[in-house]
């Protein structure tokens, strides 16, 4: 851990600190143009540190009135959120010393986003929000309103948000973290697929900004997991485990990583809650296994959802690490809905909807997100060379068809897609020129 935001610890991406920006870690490689973090917008690089969030989906309906408005918006940038973060550390220390409770830092932030999209792509209740800034020239179609549950948990009651990429020379690159050339975050900068010189202007210091609401079934999942509670008697026999334990087991092996988020490739039998809060270790992995020739899935499934949607180290099999790193995305979603007492999970509130507000940001969609879920879908994903009858992975057990016990039950997903789209995130000084365009 970097001395600096040494109290930030549970989170996963720590801004390098300015004076270590630029330099790479090790290795021969050059120091590359990096990205102004006062010109990029704020949820890119770091993501926010939230306890809320709120998405009003909008159309423009007077452009000029919207352009005025634009003038005053005052989005928040990557920086600002290194000093907000800055804050919270300063915050954490003194009430660690003093032995006092943190005091709570209020703070709003915001960032925009737009899409070609016209208003029939985004049906919705149409509620209004405080429209200060931009009055009457945008009409809202849409709230959706997230809220961080305890402990970094999804609702299926799973920490997330471990895994992220580092952009290089941006962010400590914690052991394992696959380190990304900004480009494949924002466009424009080295890593960026799109030559850089094909970028118009505009797009440099943008990001593309994919979001999903992906609606979970809560106690259909439970059910599932549970029912698979002995499943463990026909891989590791000897384990001699609780049926409790069995059924953390079975979950564990869904995700790739236990519910404390302890990955299963370095945890394989029972959790260890010290590795998951452990960020010198919990990424500090890939899928093989010392002394065992080839891809195994001894300690993870080939399926499981981290192994599906980032298969560290296939090679010499596909997608190389240098493929892996430009499928890369940062994920900055948050649930929504009321968390599921997952002491009593079938006995949840009536007619209530819960799930993942689900945003990642990338350079090229195709290349990060649409990829990511067709590997996520295919069901000879990842694919070992040509060998005839060799493992079929199956399709990630989250976002696709979970299995199940009995074969004359058709598998069912517990996670559904109630509408999404893609939009762009101009630079902050796309956004004034754009402002001040007559
Ligand atoms: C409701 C839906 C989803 C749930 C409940 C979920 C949950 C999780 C959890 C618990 C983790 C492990 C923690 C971590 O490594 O950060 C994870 C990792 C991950 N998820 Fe998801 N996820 C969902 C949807 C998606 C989607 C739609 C994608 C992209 C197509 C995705 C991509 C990833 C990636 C890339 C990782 C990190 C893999 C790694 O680097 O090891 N997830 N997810």
């Amino acid at each position: 851990m970097s001395p600096h935001y040494s109290n930030l610890s549970k989170r996963s991406i720590i801004p390098l600190h300015p004076s270590l920006q630029n330099k790479p870690p090790k290795g021969p490689q050059e120091a590359i143009e990096l990205p102004d973090l006062h010109n990029v917008q704020g949820d890119i690089c770091f993501t926010f540190p939230k306890d809320a969030e709120q998405f009003a989906f909008f159309h423009i309906k007077d452009a000029a009135a919207f352009k005025k408005g634009l003038g005053s918006f005052l989005p928040t940038s990557c920086f600002a959120v290194t000093e907000i973060l800055d804050k919270i550390d300063h915050a954490k220390q003194t009430a660690r010393s003093c032995g006092e409770p943190i005091s709570r830092i209020e703070t709003k932030l915001s960032q925009i986003a737009f899409s070609p999209s016209d208003a029939e792509h985004c049906k919705g209740v149409v509620e209004s929000i405080e429209k200060v800034t931009f009055n009457s020239s945008i009409t809202i179609l849409h709230l959706e309103v997230g809220n961080v549950l305890p402990d970094r948990k999804e609702h299926f009651g799973y920490c997330d948000g471990i895994s992220q990429p580092a952009i290089r020379g941006c962010t400590v690159p914690h052991p394992g973290r696959t380190v990304v050339d900004p480009g494949v975050l924002i466009l424009g900068y080295p890593g960026d697929p799109v030559d850089v010189d094909k970028r118009p202007a505009w797009a440099k210091g943008g990001s593309m900004m994919v979001f999903r609401k992906l609606e979970q079934d809560v106690p259909g999942f439970i059910q599932n997991v549970v029912s698979h509670g002995d499943e463990w008697r026909k891989v590791i026999p000897d384990a001699n485990l609780t049926h409790e334990q069995g059924i953390a087991w079975y979950g564990a092996r869904l995700f790739g990583r236990w519910r404390s988020g302890a990955p299963i490739q370095l945890a394989p039998i029972h959790d260890d809650p010290e590795l998951a809060e452990d960020d010198q270790r919990n990424n500090d992995f890939d899928f093989t296994i010392p002394g065992e020739p080839g891809p195994s899935d001894r300690y993870c499934p080939f399926n499981a959802h981290i192994r599906k949607t980032a298969p560290r180290n296939l090679d010499p099999y596909k997608p190389t690490r240098e493929e892996l790193a430009a499928s890369s995305i940062l994920r900055a979603g948050i649930p929504y809905g009321p968390p599921v007492n997952h002491q009593q999970p079938h006995n949840p509130l009536p007619n209530v909807e819960r799930g993942l507000l689900f945003v990642c940001y990338q350079s090229s969609i195709e290349g990060g997100f649409l990829l990511q879920t067709q590997w996520a879908l295919d069901r000879d994903f990842p694919k070992f060379g040509d060998t005839v009858g060799g493992p079929q992975p199956g399709q990630d057990p989250i976002l696709g068809e979970a299995p199940s016990r009995s074969s004359d039950i058709r598998p069912r997903s517990y996670v559904r897609s109630r509408g999404g789209e893609y939009f762009f995130v101009p630079s902050i000084s796309t956004l004034k020129t754009w402002a001040s365009a007559k």
